[in-house]
């Protein structure tokens, strides 16, 4: 099972993943949580390139091919030998990320994004998605007392960020896997809402 977790930077994705994934294993499921970019020794270098403030020179095209060069790495090397083995396999950020900033967000057209997608994961689409939806005000508030220094993809405009929003509320309109959650509400309460969501999709998967 591909389990995969969207939402804007500071969105709290991180956090619901591991406790996911903590509950999870502590019902004998093997559980394999990874993170995009990266999960590979190639796709680590390639994440550094693509967050390193110093390539503010990087072209839409090739942030749209590191990305997905990343993931196409993760993909053969990691997650398709994983579910094979009947893991569960949990990743912070997919395709639909690609979609979301470089499509929506960029402004590169979708069925050029749609293609490179499905080129880079061999057609893998998700058992279930998780959208941690957070108004931009709040992605504000938390970027400031996060107070480390921005990366190159949180130096983004305030405009890109509701674009990005709007990208993923859109493809979650489309899409069935798709479960979209306030992101507001208490760490606990969400995670009560997506492990509910998730038992119910293994029992319909039995
Ligand atoms: P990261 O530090 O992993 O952020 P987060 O914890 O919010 O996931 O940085 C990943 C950044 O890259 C984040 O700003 C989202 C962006 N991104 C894209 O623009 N396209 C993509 O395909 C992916 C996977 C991430």
């Amino acid at each position: 099972m591909l389990i995969t977790f969207e939402g804007l930077d500071y969105s709290g994705k991180s956090t619901q993943v591991q406790l996911l994934a903590d509950r999870l294993t502590l019902q004998d499921h093997h559980v394999l949580v990874l993170r995009e970019p990266g999960g590979t020794d190639i796709g680590e270098k390639i994440r550094k390139m693509l967050l390193d403030k110093n390539n503010d020179g990087m072209t839409e095209a090739s942030e749209l091919f590191l990305f997905s060069a990343s993931r196409s790495q993760l993909i053969q090397e990691v997650v398709r030998p994983a579910l094979d083995g009947g893991m569960v396999v949990i990743c912070d950020r997919y395709y639909d990320s690609t979609t979301a900033y470089q499509g929506f967000g960029r402004g590169i057209p979708l069925e050029v994004i749609n293609a490179i997608n499905k080129y880079a994961t061999g057609g893998l689409v998700p058992d279930v998605t998780f959208f941690l939806d957070i108004p931009i005000r709040e992605i504000e508030k938390r970027m400031h007392s996060a107070k480390k220094n921005k990366d190159r993809m949180e130096s983004n405009s305030i405009e890109f960020y509701e674009r990005v929003r709007n990208g993923f509320l859109q493809i979650a309109k489309t899409e069935s896997r798709y479960c979209v959650i306030d992101g507001l509400q208490p760490i606990d309460d969400l995670h009560e809402l997506i492990w509910q969501h998730i038992t119910d999709t293994l029992m319909t998967q039995k």
